[in-house]
């Protein structure tokens, strides 16, 4: 079955290996870039796999939420349906810095992104056979839970690994808590760790050790390809009853305690939508 496929994050890494294999068997692609180059560079290799492919490339940055709306009104204004809605786009910051709404880079990117843009979606999720897949990360674990009176991590953001870890938690949490939302309409909300994955997560820092520590780290990464292999199983597998899972190399595997927390859930959807000002009734 050919479906209508909207992915984030798809003019690099993980998210540009997935939606190139997905391109194979899907005629519909919509997906969100930055990157005028980048953009173009992914138009021409997607119309190479698949000639006749319907594209449509949205610019949208995850870090402001205005930007977020404006691509989902020209996403819900030019399609009537999205069967498989995959959350990608990241960024792990090793410096401090806060969106013009106050939030700090990599939650409002990595949490505030997926969750706005799910909500702001979720209507063109047809019943009983929609997808939604959020890419998380086993990095949830490196915190142990939520830093609940400082979710921005102000006071210790050192290199910002305890932030990435949150905000990868915050994806499994609203994965976990989305999914009990949407069980009676038989839509499927799971995520998934990638691996290691030798991408350009992280480039964009200037920290001589966060450089170091990719440099050290790369010949133990996987490739792009092998680091979507959880989320193309997902996006083809017939069976949709599984839900609020995390899967690694295409199994589902367990997180952290804090992840499994119900008013953890609740309470990150109440201050997420605190923090986009913007209410959800599902
Ligand atoms: N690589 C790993 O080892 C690893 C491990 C676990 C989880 N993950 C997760 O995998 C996902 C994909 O990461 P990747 O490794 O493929 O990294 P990547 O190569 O850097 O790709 C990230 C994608 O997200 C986009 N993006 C970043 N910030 C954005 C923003 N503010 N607005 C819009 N788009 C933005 C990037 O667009 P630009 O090209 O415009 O920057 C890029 O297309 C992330 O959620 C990451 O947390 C990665």
């Amino acid at each position: 079955m050919s479906a209508t496929i909207v992915i984030t994050g798809a003019t690099n890494g993980i998210g540009r290996a997935a939606i190139t294999d997905l391109a194979k068997d899907h005629a519909h692609i919509i997906f969100t870039y930055r990157n005028e180059d980048l953009k173009d560079s992914l138009c021409s290799e997607l119309k190479a796999i698949r000639p006749e492919i319907k594209l449509e490339a949205i610019y949208c940055d995850f870090s402001v939420l205005d930007s977020i709306r404006e691509a989902c009104d020209i996403i819900q204004a030019s399609t009537k349906k999205i069967d498989i809605l995959i959350n990608n786009a990241g960024v792990v910051n090793t410096a401090y810095f806060e969106t013009s709404e106050g939030i700090e880079n990599t939650f409002a990117v990595n949490h505030l992104g997926y969750f706005l843009f799910t909500n702001l979606l979720l209507d063109l999720i047809p019943e009983q056979s929609g997808k939604i897949i959020n890419v998380a990360s086993a990095a949830h674990a490196f915190v142990k839970d939520m830093q609940w009176e400082d979710l921005n991590y102000k006071q210790e953001f050192k290199m910002g690994f305890k932030a990435y870890g949150q905000s990868k938690l915050a994806n499994i949490l609203f994965t976990k808590h989305l999914s009990k939302k949407l069980l009676h309409k038989g839509i499927s909300v799971n995520c998934v760790h990638p691996g290691g994955v030798n991408t350009a997560l992280g480039s964009q820092n200037k920290s001589m050790l966060g450089k170091l520590l990719k440099i050290l780290l790369k010949p133990f990464f996987r490739s792009p390809l092998k680091g979507a292999e959880s989320i193309l199983f997902l996006a083809r597998t017939k069976d949709n009853a599984v839900s609020g899972e995390y899967f690694v190399d295409s199994k589902i595997k367990g997180t952290s305690k804090a992840s499994h927390d119900a008013s953890s859930q609740e309470k990150l959807w109440e201050l997420s939508e605190e923090m986009v000002l913007q209410t959800f009734d599902i």
